[in-house]
């Protein structure tokens, strides 16, 4: 297919809309009985063409390169000042969120996580380890910055420093520990947990809050002497309300990426989640009641009870992660630990004693209850379209996955509360496709899949790695001729990821984040990137942008 007939699909809104909302050729006659997903297009009401762009070619630059017509504004960067009180912006800018102020696509809550701090937060490590200052600083920038952001009468997007909303989250606010972990020995006793850090990707619930995840959490808990089990969780914040900070352990732990929310066809509320590491698996949490609209914030309580399922892909079924079910597999003597799986018998009867056991060593007991163990499984959009289910499966090279890939699944009946389904491998990284290492995913109204990729900066420009360039943006239609093909829509500065897109109600204004630009400076005299470029500035700020110039048909 050649660009022409690219732009030319892009620019059919109405005809691709029509085809993606029947599930004609997806769903193969069976019915489309659609439940909502809490994304921003929530009932998807509109009918916004995100396209009619010139697809751009990988670059090596040091700029974020975008399709001709199409313009950013920095809205926040690295350490630029919030609110009143003078609290700083953090860094390794990943998820965002937009909350629309009074329904507004032009002012809005900004809800951004930070995932992790590098050389230009903290400044060179000695050998001996990061000293006080250093540990204090990296605990300060992790976390989530909720920043009120405006479109100013020239379209440029800025931050109001004057909103009453706008604060930090850290490594030292106060969470309540919710679900079958909390006070439990494993977790110390405790009821409330001191911070969060290592927030990666999230997502947004029906009822106006946010989760986000806590990934890579082992390093800083261990240089500051904090619970190792008190991370690894999602945790739930409320953009409008400083003094709701959650972390629901129902959810299990594990090196969370993203939830994504829906509804199954009972209303209940199901989230599926992506655990980042080689070999581990995909889950699905299926509440125990039901989604109640008018309870607004109250169905928070939703994520405190209900089943956590694991993927198992071989039979395609979800297995419940209990431990009933994980009682009886140790109990048999000949009990036999599948490979991940480091240790005991013994050991594991000594360390599994509940259920909130077993949501606190998650990945272990997914792998015993036959959990199928995948090439590190990121983000998790449900299409909106059809209830089908994208995994960003990033890749895997111990088993020779270099590029990953992006798994569809199919739930039987279409139906989300489902415990068995089909899939697909959607699209695949390669050569072939343009892209490599897919990551964060969001879906536009018109059907088409926008992916960021996360090619390790090491590998950036090397090897089988060297025809992509720097990391990129990339959109895939996921209905129509050009179903499944991938065309560059941008490319990041040197050394960076792309990472949380998230797109306005009205779809004018796409929020994305350029993470950890210069990671690979050693020297800060001589940084790989100065990216934003800010005048008479030799540090590489990670922020968010908001692009603008999409045009409508
Ligand atoms: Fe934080 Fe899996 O990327
Ligand atoms: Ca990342
Ligand atoms: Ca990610
Ligand atoms: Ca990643």
């Amino acid at each position: 297919m050649d660009r022409r007939t690219f732009l030319s699909y892009l620019g059919t809104g109405a005809a691709a809309l029509a085809a993606a909302s029947s599930g004609l050729g997806v769903l193969e006659g069976k019915a489309s009985a659609m439940s909502p997903s809490a994304d921003h297009m929530f009932g998807f009401k509109t009918n916004k063409v995100s396209g009619y762009f010139q697809p751009i070619s990988p670059s090596k630059e040091d700029k974020l390169v975008l399709p001709e017509g199409y313009r950013y504004d920095v809205v926040a960067a690295f350490d630029d000042v919030i609110n009143q009180a003078g609290e700083k912006f953090g860094q390794g800018a990943d998820y965002n969120a937009f909350f629309p102020i009074d329904g507004s696509s032009t002012r809005g809550l900004l809800v951004t996580n930070h995932e992790y701090t590098n050389i230009f937060a903290l400044g060179p490590i000695a050998d001996s380890g990061k000293t006080k200052e250093q540990k204090d600083k990296d605990l300060y920038y992790q976390g989530m910055s909720v920043t009120e952001v405006f479109q100013d009468q020239d379209g440029v997007w800025k931050l109001d420093t004057t909103s009453k909303y706008a604060r930090r989250i850290t490594g030292f606010s106060t969470f309540e520990i919710t679900g079958p972990a909390r006070g439990i020995p494993a977790l110390q006793n405790a009821t409330t947990a001191q911070g969060t850090f290592a927030n990666c990707s999230g997502g947004v619930t029906f009822w106006n809050t946010v989760l986000s995840c806590e990934e890579n959490f082992s390093d800083t808990a261990e240089e500051n002497n904090l619970p190792l089990t008190h991370y690894g969780w999602v945790i739930e914040v409320d953009p409008f309300d400083g003094s709701y900070l959650k972390k629901h352990t129902a959810l299990g732990r594990f090196n969370h990426e993203n939830t994504a929310m829906g509804l199954t066809a009972d209303k209940r509320v199901v989230v599926y989640m992506g655990d980042d590491k080689k070999d581990a698996c995909v889950y699905k949490f299926v509440s125990k009641g039901k989604y109640d609209p008018a309870k607004g914030r109250g169905n928070s309580a939703l994520l405190e009870e209900g089943t956590l399922y694991v993927a198992n892909f071989k039979k395609g079924e979800w297995v419940p992660v209990t431990f009933e079910a994980l009682s009886k597999a140790l109990a048999n003597e000949k009990f036999k630990a599948p490979s991940g799986v480091k240790s005991t018998r013994d050991e594991l009867l000594a360390k599994f004693k509940s259920q909130g056991d077993v949501v606190t060593n998650c990945h272990e007991a997914a792998l015993i209850l036959g959990g199928t163990p995948t090439d590190r499984p990121e983000d998790i959009e449900i299409s909106p379209f059809d209830n089908t289910v994208f995994i960003c499966h990033t890749n895997n090279d111990a088993h020779g996955n270099i590029h990953g890939h992006i798994t569809r699944i199919f739930e039987n009946d279409n139906d989300l509360g489902s415990s068995g389904f089909d899939f697909e491998i959607f699209a695949a990284g390669g050569r072939q496709s343009g892209f490599s290492s897919p990551d964060n995913l969001a879906f536009d109204s018109n059907g088409n899949l926008w992916v960021v990729t996360d090619i390790s900066t090491s590998s950036h420009n090397k090897g089988v790695y060297k025809s992509f360039m720097n990391n990129g943006l990339f959109v895939i239609p996921t209905t129509g001729p050009s179903m499944g093909e991938a065309q560059q829509f941008a490319s990041g500065p040197k050394d960076a990821e792309l990472t949380g897109p998230f797109f306005t109600p009205d779809e004018r204004t796409l929020f994305l984040s350029v993470q950890h630009p210069g990671e690979m400076t050693e020297d800060l005299n001589n940084p790989t990137s100065t990216w934003p470029h800010r005048p008479g500035d030799k540090k590489a700020r990670c922020g968010v942008v908001a692009i603008s110039g999409f045009k409508f048909g």
